[in-house]
């Protein structure tokens, strides 16, 4: 049988273990990523076999909250954990509700900045379009950085945008600090939007799928941690929450351009494990 063969990795790429950012876009039907993601996925399916639908639910809400931002004005964004580029991107959702939108792109993983660098030459304007390899944990380093780019104008309203990531921050380390720190640079007007899993509420009869997922990811450089509802709200802390609130994703605004995966989940919300909410900086 004739092998297809790997894609070259950009410096600095770990394929000695599976990572979140390439196993993602392998469950969202992607190619940027390697045997070694493709066989953790594999076997993610087969303990959890909603886990691409699930993976989906999460871009969905992405794609929501943003347009939603758009709508309301906000015409720049920085997206923090933004991921392999792959259906509906921040740059491209928001594009389509204002051509004039602006667009920072933050991942710590070399195969998601090299592929959105890729697009950006591709589809991108050097003015309005960036991206950015950092680790969100340094919010001051980043927010400079980000500014440097010359993308983003700190005196108006920026959507922050830290969707499926903050589950990658362990119980240890501060992650309502990091938050926190990234509002108080942000002028007023400006916006967050996050999701994340939650062990609140979900079913009880896969919860052993449900843990096994968690441990299968110890074995990635990407282990998640769980956040309950309380916690994450606290995320939202002094803001002003959009209606409906802290939500389940698939309840979180559905609207025209909901997929396939969102509609199935919609009728048991739960079953994603993912919460998510926008909030308003007064
Ligand atoms: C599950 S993907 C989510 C991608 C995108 N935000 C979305 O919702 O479709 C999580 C991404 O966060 C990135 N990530 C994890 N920890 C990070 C950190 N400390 N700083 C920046 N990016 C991080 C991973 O590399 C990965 O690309």
């Amino acid at each position: 049988m004739t092998q297809v063969p790997e894609p070259d990795a950009p410096e600095g790429v770990d394929l000695e273990r599976p990572n979140a950012a390439r196993i993602y876009d392998w469950f969202l039907g992607g190619d940027a990523n390697w045997a070694i993601d493709r066989e953790f996925g594999e076997r993610a399916v087969q303990t959890f076999p909603m886990i691409k639908t699930v993976a989906r639910v999460g871009r969905d809400f992405l794609g929501r909250g943003v347009r939603y931002l758009a709508r309301n004005g906000v015409e720049q964004f920085l997206d923090l954990g933004s991921g392999v580029p792959t259906v509906g991107n921040v740059h491209q959702v928001a594009a389509s509700v204002n051509p004039n939108a602006r667009c920072v792109y933050v991942d710590i993983e070399p195969v998601a900045v090299a592929h959105s660098q890729i697009l950006l030459e591709r589809e991108g304007v050097a003015s309005r379009h960036a991206v950015l390899q950092g680790d969100l944990r340094n919010p001051s380093d980043i927010w400079r950085r980000a500014l440097d780019t010359g993308v983003l104008d700190p005196n108006r309203p920026v959507g922050l945008i830290m969707v499926g990531v903050l589950y990658f921050l362990g119980p240890d380390e501060p992650a309502q600090q990091i938050v926190r720190q990234y509002l108080s640079l942000l002028p007023s007007g400006s916006y967050f939007l996050s999701s994340h899993l939650t062990g609140d509420g979900v079913p009880t009869n896969d919860a052993e799928s449900r843990e096994r997922i968690r441990e299968q990811y110890k074995e990635s450089s990407t282990p998640f941690h769980l956040r309950s509802r309380a916690e994450f709200s606290e995320f939202f802390e002094g803001l002003d929450l959009v209606e409906p609130g802290i939500a389940w994703l698939p309840e979180w605004h559905l609207d025209e351009a909901e997929s396939k995966a969102s509609k199935r989940l919609a009728p048991d919300p739960t079953f994603s494990g993912l919460i998510g909410g926008l909030g308003r900086k007064p």
